[in-house]
């Protein structure tokens, strides 16, 4: 947990630092709010029941269709944009493995209120800085334009859920089914290769040259503009992400970690409209939610997540004549700020030496009968066994000293 905080520390001062203010909304709610506009894949995840009133509840399975139900009710009138991120755990009945999970943890951001590449920009420059503060290095941004795959397939194949089904198997990687799919509902092949060839470009800006005259390409290379003057230069263009939930009207991103294999992507957001469908106006807005597990896996993977220590400093009595001395004297260096332990075990000098070692404590105090007749005390850097004798009423100021506070 002590990785995971200062990992989510990090993300959360990220935020504030780019104007995003903190909601928190509630663990379960109503199924309707999930089930308006969250695609097929999601509703047959969700943890739906009825509670003892005989109402029809779920477990969050994202924290988006919140947050804007949020803004509806409450925010509504609030000069735009608004912006506003959250940390929470969200539940779906997924096949559990390694990095999926059926209770897992989002950060995630949302910016409600406009639609242009701007804001767009600056929502795929709060994720990369998100996840660029938690240490990883090895990590791929790709964008893309939902416009683009979707209303190829949708002007091409009348029968909706046949359309549904076609982007559904593209955001899984899954081309054999595509292609089975084509086979048996006589679809033409022309039109799968088309698919097949957008869905797999990607690369720089340059490959929107290709779909010129597009407005969804245009409207990325406006993007990408402004994300090269916010100094974001390692985003590529993917045209073939869909994204598992069905909200999306706009640009589309996707963070992986390639070394976490199948479950590699670590973040997904993009641009939506889902006010209307709680009652309010149709307003635009662009967000992302970053599997906060899996990050911490990616850390992991990559030895990028530093040692977390939990102790400044242990105190070790030499004799049971010191240990009153040893008592008062953590209790100063606790109200000092410092992260102080004492020997509760009544162990030898080398057992708690030891002790003070594996507790990860930078640096052990030693309480000895002949220090404390002058009013002094023995500061042992556990590192590199380094001591010096120091006096017991200043022992709290050195220590924060040595330790840079
Ligand atoms: P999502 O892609 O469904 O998007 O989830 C975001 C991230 O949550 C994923 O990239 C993944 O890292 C993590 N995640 C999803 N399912 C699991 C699981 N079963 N176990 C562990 N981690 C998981 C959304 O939820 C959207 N609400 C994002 C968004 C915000 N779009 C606009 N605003």
């Amino acid at each position: 947990m002590a990785g995971r905080r200062h990992v989510e520390q990090r993300m959360r001062d990220v935020c504030s630092r780019f104007g995003f203010g903190e909601v928190v909304t509630p663990t379960f709610e109503s199924s309707e709010l999930f089930k308006l506009r969250s695609g097929q894949s999601v509703v047959e995840e969700m943890y739906a029941f009825k509670d003892k009133g005989g109402r029809e509840i779920a477990l969050r399975p994202e924290i988006t269709a919140s947050v804007i139900r949020f803004f509806v009710n409450d925010m509504s009138t609030m000069p735009k944009p608004l912006k506003l991120y959250y940390v929470g755990n969200c539940f779906r009945y997924e096949n559990p493995q390694s990095g999926r999970y059926r209770e897992f943890f989002q950060l995630g951001a949302e910016l409600v209120g406009a639609k242009n590449p701007e804001t767009d920009a600056e929502v795929i420059a709060l994720a990369v800085a998100c996840i660029r503060s938690s240490g990883l290095e090895d990590f791929k941004v790709r964008v893309g334009h939902i416009g683009v795959l979707k209303s190829l397939v949708r002007e091409e194949v009348e029968d909706p859920e046949t359309a549904a089904d076609i982007l559904r198997m593209i955001d899984k990687e899954d081309f054999d089914s595509l292609s089975d799919l084509f086979d048996a509902r006589t679809l033409s092949r022309k039109l799968l290769d088309r698919i097949m060839t957008m869905a797999e470009t990607r690369g720089g800006t340059e490959v929107l040259d290709a779909l010129d005259g597009s407005e969804s390409a245009g409207y990325l290379k406006e993007v990408f503009r402004v994300l090269e003057l916010y100094g974001v230069d390692d985003c590529e263009v993917d045209l073939g992400i869909v994204r598992g939930l069905d909200y999306y009207t706009g640009m589309v991103f996707e963070v992986d970690a390639p070394r976490l294999g199948a479950e590699k992507q670590i973040l997904g957001g993009g641009s939506y409209t889902l006010s209307e469908l709680f009652g309010g106006e149709p307003v635009f807005s662009t967000g992302f939610a970053i599997g906060l597990d899996r990050v911490m896996l990616a850390l992991a993977a990559e030895k990028s997540l530093p040692e977390m220590p939990l102790l400044d400093v242990y105190v070790m009595p030499v004799g049971d004549e010191m240990r009153k001395y040893a008592f008062a004297l953590v209790a100063k260096m606790r109200a000092h700020g410092l992260r102080a332990d004492v020997d509760l075990m009544r162990r030898s000098m080398s057992k708690n030496l030891k002790y003070a070692a594996s507790a990860g404590a930078r640096y052990a105090v030693i309480v000895g009968k002949s220090e404390m007749a002058e009013r002094a005390v023995t500061v042992r850097d556990m590192s590199s066994g380094e001591q010096r004798k120091v006096h017991a009423d200043t022992v709290s100021e050195d220590i924060s000293k040595l330790l840079g506070h």
